[in-house]
């Protein structure tokens, strides 16, 4: 073989090598982070209305092959609106309330059973109703710390599952006091924490798992209708009130930006990251450091 002969090969050979770097690199870009979604599995708790359902309804719109719904109320309607748009074969509504353990541990079975997997989990249940502060914090709290472990014995690699993604959906409250609803913005708080620190790269190098927390702000859904009724009793009459008027006085969003964001947040979202949908505004926080917050010295005061 001449010279000319070698160079030319091996040109050839840099070349080829060139172009499946690239086109490998094409694929991990439209694959993982440009369409999450497609052919994906995915639970959607208190999907039957609000935010819920239109979340449930953009994860189908971008390539879901099956979603189940888990919710307490409105079977008939959920499902005579997803099936205008989808095919019934996708779709599968399960009677549960998130608080009842073995009705929640239906999902993953139903998950498993009738579409063979599950990738993403949106803990979307939730209620605002500081009247009833124990239920609250049972739904809020204890439903999607329980919905987020069995999400993980589902889709952890460490436990042979694909990875995935788990929502939790907080609130703007998760991140700011608000006299109204003192117990609910304990909840949400609570998911903010709950969520960076089992999102932290340390379970998510083990699991594969991202978890997201969402926080919407005021949204245009049953739960904002009805939000003066849930005041706490015990407090002066006139609280509920101040909740509907506080709520009144933040930019108003339909649960269709929170679908769109969720869609975002999937396809490029890192693991223990906080988002936020208010106004049709979607975006993500950083939670500062304590110390850049500090106000003076305890010791002085
Ligand atoms: N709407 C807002 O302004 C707003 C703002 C911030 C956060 N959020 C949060 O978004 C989530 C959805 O809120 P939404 O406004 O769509 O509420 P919504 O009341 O309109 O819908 C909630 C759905 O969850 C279902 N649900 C309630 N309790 C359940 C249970 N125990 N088990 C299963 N399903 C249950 C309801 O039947 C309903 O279909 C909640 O977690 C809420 O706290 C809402």
């Amino acid at each position: 073989m001449n010279l000319n002969k070698i160079i030319w090969n091996h040109l050839l050979k840099s070349y080829s090598l060139l172009q499946r770097s690239i086109q490998s690199r094409n694929k991990t870009c439209c694959d993982c982070c440009c369409n999450f979604c497609k052919d994906k599995v995915a639970i959607v708790t208190g999907g039957a209305d609000g935010i819920g359902l239109e979340c449930a309804r953009e994860l189908l719109r971008n390539g879901v092959r099956g979603c189940v719904i888990g919710d307490v109320s409105r079977e008939k309607e959920c499902m005579e609106e997803l099936t205008k748009e989808f095919p019934p074969c996708k779709i599968v509504f399960k009677h549960c309330d998130v608080t009842n353990k073995c009705q929640f541990s239906e999902l993953f079975k139903v998950a498993s059973s009738q579409f063979c997997g599950l990738h993403i989990l949106l803990n979307n249940a939730g209620i605002l109703n500081d009247g009833e502060w124990e239920r609250e914090i049972a739904t809020n709290v204890t439903a999607c710390v329980r919905g987020t472990y069995m999400g993980l014995e589902c889709m952890s690699k460490s436990k042979g599952g694909e990875g995935g993604a788990i929502i939790n959906v907080a609130s703007i409250l998760g991140m700011q006091h608000f006299a109204g609803s003192p117990v609910y913005v304990g909840t949400k708080h609570f998911l903010v924490g709950f969520d960076r620190s089992i999102g932290d790269p340390y379970h998510y190098d083990r699991t594969g798992v991202k978890i997201f927390t969402i926080c919407p702000g005021v949204t245009i859904t049953p739960m904002i209708h009805n939000a003066d009724k849930f005041a706490h009793k015990e407090f002066e009459s006139g609280m509920g009130k101040l909740l509907s008027d506080a709520l009144a006085s933040l930019p108003p969003q339909g649960p269709e930006a929170v679908a769109k964001g969720l869609i975002v947040m999937l396809n490029q979202g890192r693991s223990g990251s906080v988002w936020v949908s208010e106004g049709n505004e979607f975006y993500e926080v950083r939670i500062p450091d304590r110390r850049t917050f500090r106000v003076g010295c305890g010791c002085c005061s």
